[in-house]
């Protein structure tokens, strides 16, 4: 794949679920691009290795092992983060929970925990993060799936919680224009070498046919997301906002004959 061609040098990002998977591949992509990044997540060995991966001339990253669910403990982050670097000019919201079970086997606590991961973690760190966010000029992108309109078996807590954070994309975007705040989603479509397909398609036959339902004929690759959100926070995107951004090999596009 060739490399990215976006500079954000001197740019301070601060990236939620950045420790593993499709967003430390966004927190990598805007380190390498410049950037002065910031990681968040539970687990602290996850924050300590992903810390260790980023960073570049302008020093290292910063990491923040934090819970989405805990708004004081963002707040914090977000404090600690800004009191260092000064501004917010990339926020990316991309902490998730996902399992596959059946609606009638899974538990209200089961739904509402992929709920307050995703969807409230998602207000969480937007409604922490606004007061430094840089006006005009922020970017914020949230992390949704094809899922939040395109329904699938077995994924009612994950459908619900995408097409909620799709929402509060479109409703911030519309808030906080008005300040030169732009807001989007990206909708990834299954992505390789991730958790996300781990659960999804556990099996190598369950993969292989994922990898034939798409009509690009492959899963795509977590550096192809992380390009959507360069692009989506350069100023090649200036009049982008609101949207929900499938990057997803038109997986979500429509049926194929016979489909
Ligand atoms: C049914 C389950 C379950 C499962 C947990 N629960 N796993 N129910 N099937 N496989 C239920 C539990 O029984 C409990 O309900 C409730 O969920 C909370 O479980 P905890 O283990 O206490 O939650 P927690 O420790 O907060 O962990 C959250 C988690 C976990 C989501 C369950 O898997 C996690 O931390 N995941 C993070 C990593 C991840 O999922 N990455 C993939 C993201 S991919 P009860 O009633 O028993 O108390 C992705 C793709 C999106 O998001 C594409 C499609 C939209
Ligand atoms: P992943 O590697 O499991 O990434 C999830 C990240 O969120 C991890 O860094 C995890 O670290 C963190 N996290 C989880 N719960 C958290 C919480 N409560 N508080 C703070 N951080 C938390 O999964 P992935 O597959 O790369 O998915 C990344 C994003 O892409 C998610 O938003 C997912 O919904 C989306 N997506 C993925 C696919 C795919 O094909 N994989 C498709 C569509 C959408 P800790 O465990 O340390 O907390």
């Amino acid at each position: 794949m060739s490399t990215a061609p976006f500079d954000f040098t001197a740019k301070n990002v601060l990236v939620f679920g950045g420790t593993s998977g499709i967003n430390l591949g966004i927190a990598k992509g805007f380190s390498a691009a410049g950037a002065r990044v910031g990681v968040a997540s539970r687990s602290q060995d996850k924050v300590d290795a992903a810390v260790a991966q980023l960073g570049n001339d302008l020093g290292p990253a910063m990491g923040f092992s934090l819970d989405v669910r805990d708004a004081p403990a963002v707040q914090q982050a977000v404090h600690d983060f800004v009191a260092e670097r000064g501004q917010i000019d990339v926020l990316v919201s991309g902490a998730a929970g996902n399992f596959l079970a059946p609606a009638a086997g899974l538990s209200p606590n089961g739904f509402k925990t992929v709920i307050d991961i995703d969807l409230l973690g998602t207000f969480n760190v937007m409604r922490a993060a606004y007061e430094s966010l840089v006006k005009p000029g922020a970017s914020v992108i949230n992390i949704s799936a094809p899922q939040a309109w395109i329904a699938m078996a077995f994924q009612v807590h994950a459908c619900a919680a995408k097409a909620g954070i799709d929402q509060v994309t479109r409703t911030l975007a519309l808030e906080w224009g008005p300040e030169g705040v732009r807001v989007n989603s990206i909708a990834p479509g299954p992505i390789g070498g991730t958790e996300g397909m781990e659960r999804l398609a556990p099996t190598k036959e369950a993969a292989e046919h994922s990898q034939k339902a798409v009509p690009l004929g492959r899963w795509g690759e977590i550096e192809e997301i992380a390009n959507m959100a360069m692009f989506l926070s350069s100023d090649l995107a200036g009049y982008v906002s609101g949207a929900v951004i499938p990057v997803d090999g038109a997986s979500s596009a429509g049926r194929s004959i016979g489909g």
